[in-house]
């Protein structure tokens, strides 16, 4: 098999990394991708460097079963904590979504004042706020962690007076500051751009540019895979979900993050031995 053929391999600690699985789905339809979600031991964003690297790691292990073009870690809190750890020895590229959310922020703002939400691991890390001043060091970085977006998105309550005034109180002390443009690091909360464009104009009268890293690592990976004459010139291409756990639930509350072209979830144990 020649690596044009080879999948392109995706996880997240569960269900919202398909909004990143979507987006190169919609870039990239000739691609065959495998999808992992860690539904078992979901979520990462409250959980410690250590146990986060250990999770990612053989979610990595389990996607290598199969020759692959490229890894992308869907999950904030997987790029933020584990992705230098899962580089090393490993020959496959591995795109995380913090890097290019960053070089999208520092392009996007116009006065250098940026915010950042994410789950608290990703925001503790300080990943997006160092991957930005290395590129904007004059940038102005506020960020916060907005855990209850995460059980709101998959409860698909994204619109009304409950994720709004969630929003609101989340979003002050980001407004307060003035930013101009945010950050979206969390896999879940590109499902709130409506609302949260919203809530900015309407509640704090302000013009905020949102930056969504699914699209940002997609436009990466597109042009890693052109650069190095990797993309699929065949049919369309073949999509395979994993999870850990409940595979039910993933299919049910997944369609609404993947869209409607949503095929057979498969679950795995990831302790067991290779086939
Ligand atoms: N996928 C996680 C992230 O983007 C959100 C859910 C979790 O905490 O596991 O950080």
């Amino acid at each position: 098999m020649s690596l044009r053929d080879a999948a392109i391999g995706i996880f997240d600690s569960g269900i919202g990394g398909l909004t990143v699985a979507r987006e190169v789905a919609r870039r990239l339809p000739n691609e065959h991708l495998i999808y992992l979600g860690d539904t078992a031991r979901l979520p990462y964003g409250s959980k410690s460097p250590v146990t986060v690297s250990r999770y990612a790691a053989t979610c990595v292990d389990f996607l290598r079963r199969e020759p692959l073009k490229a890894i992308v870690i869907a999950c904030n809190t997987a790029s933020a904590l584990a992705l230098a750890d899962l580089e090393h020895d490993l020959e496959v590229p591995l795109l995380g979504v913090i890097a290019p959310g960053a070089r999208a922020a520092a392009r996007t703002s116009r006065g250098g004042v940026i915010g950042v939400i994410g789950q608290e691991g990703t925001v503790r890390s300080g990943s997006y706020p160092r991957a930005i001043e290395s590129i904007l060091p004059s940038a102005k970085i506020v960020s916060h962690d907005c855990p209850l977006l995460v059980p709101l998105a998959e409860e698909g309550w994204l619109t009304g007076e409950v994720p709004r005034l969630t929003l609101r109180r989340y979003l002050e002390p980001l407004a307060c500051a003035k930013i101009d443009t945010l950050v979206l690091g969390c896999t879940h909360y590109p499902l709130f751009k409506t609302l949260i464009n919203d809530v900015f104009t309407k509640d704090y009268g302000m013009d905020v540019r949102l930056v969504d890293s699914a699209e940002e690592v997609t436009a990466e990976l597109c042009d890693l895979l052109t650069r190095r004459g990797r993309l699929n010139g065949g049919g369309p291409g073949r999509r395979r979900f994993f999870c850990t756990d409940a595979p039910e639930r993933f299919a049910v509350v997944g369609r609404r993050f993947f869209g409607d072209e949503f095929t057979e979830v498969r679950q795995v144990d990831l302790n067991a031995s290779r086939p």
